[in-house]
C-alpha cells in the first residue's frame, strides 16, 4: 500500500522541531551566521528534543523514532538554518546509525549511547587536504602494533571538528593495499578526543554555513585501542560508503528544507514588494520562479520519503538515497538564485534571509559527493556499471519501540 500522509508522531516532531528552531534559534541566526559563530548552546537543546538520538533505538539511549523522523528533522531544521541540519548529517546520519549497523555491542554501550542521549558529540571523518570525492585517494594510516593501532594523518572540511567528542575515522590499515589503491586496505575507527595525539582547530575562510563549526583534525601518532576498530579490518570503505548512504539522506531531506525557506520568503516578498504599479508576485517571470520552487520542492520531498521508507524497511537505499541528494541540492541552489532574484538588490543585502540561503545551499552540492559525482553514479546504475552489492551489515530496519 502507498501511504502519503504521517504519522501522528512524525507531525508531532514536525512541529515540535519547527517551534523549537523558529523561537530560539531563527530569531539570532542572522547575528550568528554574521560572527561565524557556532553556539553550543544549542546542542544540549536538541539532545533535550531527543534529535541526537532520533532513530537510534530506545535500547541505546535513543528516542527509537524511525528513519523519516530523521529526515523530518532534518528538513525543519534546515529551514531555519544549514549548520543545524549539519549537526544532524554527523552526529545521527554518518556517526550513530554507523555505529549502530557496524559496531561491537560493547563499543555501542561504550559510545553511542552517551551519544543518542547527546552527552557527547560525534562526527565522521574521511576528507583529507588531497583527497575529496576520490575517497581511496586519503593517505591516513594506522598501522597496528601489538593491541593498538596507531593513527598518522589529517582530516579536512570536517563538520564539527572543534566541537565533537569522538570521531569515527577512516585511514588505511594495510600499506602495500594503500600503494594498489585496493579499498579493502582501509578500516574504520573510533577515536577520542582525549586520545594522545589528537588536536583539532575551525576553518575561517569558509563562506557559508556560518553558523556552524567546520575544521580540521591532525592525528599524530595517535594510539586507539584494538577494540575500537570498527567493523573488521578491511571494511573501512564499505563503512564510509555505508555512513554516506545516512548522511546524504539527511543532507536530501534538509536541501528540501531549504527550498522550502526560499518558497516561503519569495511568495512574501512577492506580496509584499512593488514595481510598475503591481505587486511583483502578478509578473508572469517572478510566478514561474516561484512555482519552480514549489515544483522542486514537492518533489525532492518525494525522494527523500522513499529513501526514508526504504530505511524503515531495511532495504538497501544507495541509488535511492544518491538521486534524493543529488536531485534535492542542485534543486536547492537553483531555489536560492531564484529567491535572491525575486528579492533584486535587496536579496543582496543580509537585512533578509536569501542571501544566507544561497551561501548556504552550496556546501551541499559539493559535499557528500558532489554534483559530478551523483551524476555519474546515477548513469552507471542505469548503465549496468554500478550495481549495490549486498554488504556484511546492513541499517536494521525500523521496529516501533514500546
Ligand atoms: N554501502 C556499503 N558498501 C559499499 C557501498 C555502500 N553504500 N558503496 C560501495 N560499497 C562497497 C562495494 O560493494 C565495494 O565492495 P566489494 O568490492 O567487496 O563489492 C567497495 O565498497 C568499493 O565500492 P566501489 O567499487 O563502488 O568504489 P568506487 O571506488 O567505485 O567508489 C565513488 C567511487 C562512488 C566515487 C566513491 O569514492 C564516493 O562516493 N566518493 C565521494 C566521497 C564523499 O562523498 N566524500 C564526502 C565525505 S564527507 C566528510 O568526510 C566531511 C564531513 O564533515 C562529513
Amino acid at each position: 500500500m502507498i501511504d502519503f500522509d504521517l504519522s501522528d508522531e512524525h507531525r508531532l516532531l514536525e512541529q515540535t522541531v519547527k517551534e523549537w528552531a523558529g523561537r530560539e534559534v531563527a530569531p539570532r541566526i542572522k547575528t550568528l551566521d554574521r560572527e561565524h559563530r557556532f553556539d553550543k548552546g544549542i546542542l544540549p537543546q536538541m539532545a533535550g528534543l531527543g534529535l541526537l538520538g532520533v532513530s537510534v533505538p530506545t535500547e541505546y539511549g535513543g528516542a527509537g523514532m524511525d528513519y523519516v523522523s530523521l529526515g523530518i528533522a532534518s528538513e525543519e531544521l534546515e529551514y531555519v538554518d544549514t549548520s543545524l541540519r549539519v549537526i544532524l548529517s554527523v552526529h545521527v546520519g554518518l556517526n550513530c546509525l554507523s555505529l549502530l549497523t557496524w559496531g561491537t555491542e560493547a563499543q555501542k554501550r561504550q559510545y553511542l549511547v552517551p551519544q543518542a542521549k547527546g552527552e557527547k558529540i560525534a562526527t565522521f571523518a574521511l576528507t583529507e587536504p588531497s583527497a575529496g570525492s576520490d575517497a581511496r585517494g586519503i593517505k591516513s594510516t594506522a598501522v597496528k602494533q601489538g593491541d593498538r593501532y596507531v593513527l598518522n594523518g589529517e582530516k579536512m572540511w570536517i563538520s564539527l571538528a572543534d566541537v565533537c567528542d569522538h570521531v569515527l575515522v577512516i585511514a588505511w590499515s594495510d600499506l602495500e593495499k594503500m600503494r594498489a589503491r585496493d579499498t579493502s586496505g582501509l578500516s574504520a575507527f573510533f577515536v577520542e578526543r582525549s586520545f594522545k595525539g589528537f588536536s583539532s582547530g575551525t576553518l575561517t575562510e569558509k563562506w557559508g554555513i556560518l553558523a556552524g563549526n567546520t575544521g580540521y583534525l591532525t592525528f599524530d601518532n595517535v594510539e586507539i585501542p584494538a577494540g575500537n576498530l570498527v567493523g573488521r579490518e578491511g571494511e573501512g570503505f564499505k563503512i564510509a560508503m555505508f555512513a554516506l548512504d545516512q548522511g546524504r539522506y539527511t543532507v536530501a531531506a534538509g536541501a528540501t528544507g531549504l527550498i522550502r525557506a526560499c518558497r516561503d520568503a519569495s511568495v512574501k516578498y512577492a506580496l509584499d514588494r512593488h514595481t510598475f504599479g503591481v505587486e511583483i508576485g502578478q509578473h508572469q517571470l517572478v510566478k514561474e520562479m516561484i512555482a519552480r520552487m514549489e515544483a522542486d520542492y514537492q518533489s525532492t520531498r518525494l525522494l527523500w520519503l522513499r529513501s526514508g521508507w526504504l530505511k524503515n524497511e531495511g532495504r538497501r537505499n544507495t541509488r535511492e538515497t544518491g538521486l534524493a541528494k543529488w536531485m534535492a541540492t542542485i534543486a536547492s541552489e537553483r531555489a536560492a538564485g531564484d529567491a535572491v532574484q525575486i528579492h533584486g538588490a535587496n536579496g543582496y543585502s543580509d537585512e533578509y534571509p536569501v542571501g544566507r540561503f544561497y551561501r548556504n545551499c552550496k556546501g551541499a552540492v559539493i559535499y557528500e559527493g558532489t554534483r559530478e559525482i551523483h551524476t555519474i553514479m546515477q548513469a552507471d546504475y542505469l548503465l549496468g556499471y554500478r550495481t549495490d552489492r549486498p554488504t556484511r551489515c546492513e541499517l536494521p530496519p525500523y521496529r516501533p519501540q514500546s
